[in-house]
């Protein structure tokens, strides 16, 4: 049956507790690999990395970024079908920005040099307004943060149960992954599986936002 993305939106909800004997397809994983690679962010700079862990061993090396300081966020890390460990880019090169364009060109997406160039320029003054303010790596984790919006909700579109996580040590996981020597910093895990519903307390609490009109005008 089909639902509409409200009906997503609504019956979402932080996983507490997985099945840890489910596991979830390589065709939606397939779908999860898309969302990830597809979302947007400014300037289509793209400043992710994405540890993909579905191992017994993978699992435990994720854990070792909750164990000690977040224990209770350990159990569905080693429960769950998949942990995403999402980090972003400490630092955008010159280089890094030559890459992007020339996917871009390799793609299609850029052909006339004069587009090429335009992009170029722009991505490059995009990216020095926060060389200046030197605010590189938030910048790149605030465009992180809108994969990680796309995901949870793309994950309820599949059936899957997902669990955002900022009860990590992120320095456990840079040191575990070797995330700095990459230019990279770890931010947030998302585990994704499906919901031991016997357990999982918050799939049965009613969802509580606040009222509409306290978080918007309409103009
Ligand atoms: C960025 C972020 C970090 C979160 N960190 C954790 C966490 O470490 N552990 C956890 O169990 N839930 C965590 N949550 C889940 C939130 O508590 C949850 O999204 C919120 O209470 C709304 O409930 P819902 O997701 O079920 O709609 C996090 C959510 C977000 C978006």
């Amino acid at each position: 049956m089909e639902h509409s993305i409200s009906h997503y939106a609504t019956s979402r909800h932080t996983a507490k507790a997985y099945d840890s004997s489910r596991k979830i397809s390589d065709a939606d994983m397939e779908h999860i690999r898309t969302l990830l690679r597809n979302a947007a962010s400014s300037v289509n700079l793209q400043p992710w990395h994405f540890l993909i862990a579905s191992t017994p061993d993978g699992k435990e090396r994720v854990a070792k970024g909750t164990d000690e300081k977040y224990p209770f966020n350990s159990k569905a890390i080693r429960d769950c079908s998949h942990a995403v460990v999402f980090a972003c880019r400490s630092e955008i090169s010159d280089e890094y920005i030559q890459k992007v364009l020339n996917k871009e060109v390799a793609d299609k997406r850029l052909v006339a040099e004069e587009a090429k160039q335009r992009q170029l320029a722009s991505r490059t003054m995009f990216t020095n307004i926060h060389r200046e303010a030197g605010d590189v790596k938030e910048w790149a984790a605030l465009q992180t943060y809108l994969n990680l919006g796309a995901l949870l909700l793309g994950a309820a579109t599949l059936g899957i149960d997902a669990t955002p996580m900022e009860g990590v040590d992120t320095e456990a996981l840079n040191r575990e992954f070797c995330l700095s020597e990459q230019g990279l910093s770890a931010l947030v895990v998302v585990t994704l599986g499906y919901s031991d519903e016997e357990n999982d307390y918050n799939a049965k609490l009613p969802k509580s936002r606040l009222d509409w009109t306290e978080i918007a005008t309409e103009i």
